[in-house]
């Protein structure tokens, strides 16, 4: 059976709560904006992509029942739904583009009647959704021919179905490797601390009768020691003008061991999420989370101290360097990026 991330249904957007799995299948209805900000914020819906979703959808859900009786109240409305659904989390440039996006439909049509601007909203929010499926299913058509049947592949976080509408980036690779016939042994990083590999990316997989296994991230230095891992595939939050690419903590540490160990790896993501504002990685601002995220959150007894120091950044950089290719839904960029970047994108 098929599942979508988030969609809007019976008036309302509809979304996996992610925090329940993989214990249970549950979906949330959000009614308003504080719930959907709520939503973001605790990754009930997260990754790039379908973060991207949660903008459009959202813009439109904060603003469909506006009473403004011209435009320059209606503006002023959606741009304060869209500056409060933009301070949930500060990484993935998704769920900027997808706000901008939805500002830019509403001034391009600021000549248009409310009720006809809250309809294009709506379509464009519909389209983002669209546009989503569309591209993970491009990425995965030009990702797939980088592997070869039998390759281990090992991956970090969850980049799949859950953090896309349906489909994925880096699992958008590997799951059209399996449909093209290749045999595919994955290893999925836990991903401390919030666990997306374990709790996300394995349910998913399994669900696909993938042939998946679990480690702890500090092992994927002795798997590749071992020669078990032939390929590293990741995928980003936001990609800089030159090709540094922030994603999940640890994913740079992946990056560091597979150059030493002369694997490639490999990140995947939609032209939506590179930022061509930022020259280098050193500008993506890193969002920092909830210590207790570390000291408590998955565990019956508190594993550190009470009151003890704790440093959380949830992503990290990956300088270009490190990056043997970037897959994206226009095609495989290879380095030079700063070169290569633009001409893809343009
Ligand atoms: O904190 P999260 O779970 O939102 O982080 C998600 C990631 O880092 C993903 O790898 C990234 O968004 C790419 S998802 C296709």
């Amino acid at each position: 059976m098929s599942i979508r991330t988030i969609e809007w249904k019976n008036n309302y957007i509809r979304m996996i709560d992610q925090t329940k799995l993989p214990q249970k299948l549950v979906y949330l209805n959000i009614k308003d904006i504080e719930s959907l900000w709520q939503a973001i914020k605790l990754l009930k819906v997260r990754g790039a992509p379908a973060l991207g979703g949660a903008a459009g959808l959202g813009a439109y859900l904060g603003i469909r029942n506006s009473r403004a009786v011209n435009y320059l109240q209606f503006e002023k409305e959606l741009g304060r739904v869209c500056d409060y659904l933009a301070s949930s989390r500060p990484t993935a440039i998704n769920l900027f583009w997808g706000l901008e996006r939805m500002m830019r439909v509403s001034q391009a049509n600021k000549n248009k009647s409310i009720l006809e601007i809250k309809k294009m909203l709506f379509k464009e929010a519909q389209m983002i959704i669209e546009e989503d499926r569309a591209s993970c299913r491009q990425i995965g058509n030009f990702g797939e021919k980088l592997f070869c049947d039998n390759d281990s592949v090992l991956t970090i976080c969850n980049t799949g179905i859950l953090a896309t509408i349906d489909y994925g980036t880096a699992l958008g690779v590997i799951y059209r490797a399996q449909e093209v016939g290749k045999r595919l042994k994955i290893y999925a990083c836990e991903t401390r601390p919030l666990l997306q590999g374990a709790r996300l990316t394995t349910w998913e997989l399994k669900r696909k009768n993938m042939d998946v296994t679990l480690i702890c991230d500090s092992m994927a230095a002795s798997l590749m020691q071992q020669g078990k891992i032939k390929k590293v595939i990741a995928g980003a939050d936001r990609i800089a003008a030159n090709g540094d690419t922030a994603n999940k903590i640890g994913t740079s540490s992946l990056a560091i061991l597979a150059k030493y160990h002369k694997i490639p790896f490999y990140i995947a993501a939609p032209v939506s999420t590179f930022d061509l504002n930022i020259k280098s990685g050193k500008e993506i601002p890193i969002e920092q989370r909830n210590p207790a995220e570390i000291t408590e959150l998955f565990f019956k007894n508190r594993v550190a101290p009470r009151g003890i120091k704790v440093f959380n950044p949830a992503f990290d950089v990956t300088p270009n360097a490190l990056i043997s290719a970037i897959i994206t839904d226009k095609g495989v960029i290879r380095p030079p990026y700063l070169k290569n970047i633009c001409s893809y994108l343009k």
